[in-house]
């Protein structure tokens, strides 16, 4: 694999950072909610994407599979649309300077908003073993991850909302702290798509799918076969009522309705209209193809890229080197403003 390197982006280019984890397998939320948008990004401005390897050991993990999972993941985005002659993909732990940089905003993020994350709170009881510091240090790798490159814009699910404030907290904290409310560490705004933010799970559409805590049934993977993705559909729970419409007491439906607007790109009440007369086993057969339909070039093209283990590091190596060239810049302007190190 040969990949050109980005041109330099004009001035008022908008950058867009996210991150995703390597662990468990890829579903349809995460498609959906982030991938589809990083994807889309790179038509809009500079992306920059990062695997997120150091986030992942902050729960019980297996190492071996870490890395399979890593590649895994790389794959599946670069399968998904993402070009690295248009954006910059690269793993974490290859940057230092998120770390660095995590332990130096540390200074400035309190600890009692921390302890109240909701997604800490939430792992935190899930922990059999261990509840690591890491855990709990979490958001303030997050955040070092989007400030080190002042990017403007990250997409991302509604489940990040409560980090992304953080994040903004954090920088807005930093320049008024070390930088006299210079604009230091760009504010970044959160991208959480009007359409499918929050895919919930096929089985119990009052929690949101996810590689933890859903189940295979209830979870479209991005991998899933195409007769896989079609029975999961299928068997979704609905409602009581034969309606195809949007209500509270309707959770499994409306859970589908979003699911369907979400890979045509089109609205809500579109779907709505277009089957207000149809029976649940014919609108389900719709978004069952269209869902097949979506993912399906995707599994096609990601079993040539994730077999080439070598050409993944190759391009990884590559995306870090261009990350570390931004980041590095922003980490000695944060250790001269923060007093660290030698001067100037
Ligand atoms: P993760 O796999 O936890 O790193 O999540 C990657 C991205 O997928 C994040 O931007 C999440 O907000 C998004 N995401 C995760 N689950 C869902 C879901 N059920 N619906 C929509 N977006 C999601
Ligand atoms: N915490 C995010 C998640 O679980 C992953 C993530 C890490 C991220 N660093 C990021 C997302 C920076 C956006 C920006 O999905």
């Amino acid at each position: 694999m040969a990949w050109r390197p980005v041109a330099a982006a004009p001035l008022s280019v908008v950058r867009i950072f996210s991150g995703i984890q390597p662990t468990g397998r890829k579903h349809l939320g995460n498609y959906i909610g982030a991938i589809a948008q990083y994807v889309s990004s790179q038509e809009r401005g500079e992306g920059i994407f990062c695997i997120v390897d150091l986030h992942a050991i902050t729960v019980a993990y297996d190492p071996a599979e870490l890395r399979e999972r890593l590649y895994d993941t790389t794959a599946i985005l670069l399968a998904a649309g993402l070009d690295p002659s248009r954006c910059i993909l690269f793993r974490q732990s290859d940057v230092h300077e998120h770390t660095e940089l995590t332990w130096l905003l540390s200074s400035v993020t309190e600890l009692g908003r921390l302890q109240r994350m909701h997604q800490f709170r939430d792992k935190e009881l899930a922990q059999r073993e261990l509840v690591s510091a890491g855990l709990l240090i979490y958001p303030v790798l997050q955040a070092a991850d989007v400030l080190a490159y002042r990017a403007e814009e990250v997409p991302v699910g509604e489940d990040q909302r409560e980090h992304l404030e953080l994040m903004r907290d954090v920088a807005r904290r930093f320049n008024s702290r070390f930088a006299g409310g210079e604009e230091v560490l760009v504010v970044p705004e959160h991208r959480i798509p009007p359409v499918g933010a929050r895919i919930m799970d096929l089985q119990e559409p009052t929690r949101k799918m996810s590689t933890t805590g859903s189940s295979e049934q209830g979870t479209v993977y991005v991998l899933d076969e195409p007769k896989t993705i079609e029975k999961k559909i299928k068997s979704a729970v609905t409602d009581s009522g034969s309606e195809v419409r949007i209500a509270e007491d309707k959770p499994g439906i409306t859970n589908l309705i979003e699911i369907l607007a979400a890979v045509r790109g089109s609205e809500r009440a579109a779907v709505e209209a277009e089957f207000a007369e149809a029976r649940y086993g014919d609108f389900k057969g719709a978004v069952a193809d269209a869902v097949v339909e979506y993912l399906s070039p995707v599994r096609e093209r990601f079993q040539a890229l994730r077999a080439d283990e070598a050409g993944l590091e190759r391009m990884l190596g590559q995306g870090a080197e261009r990350a570390r060239e931004i980041a590095a810049g922003t980490l000695s302007e944060v250790r001269e403003r923060m007093g660290v190190g030698p001067p100037g």
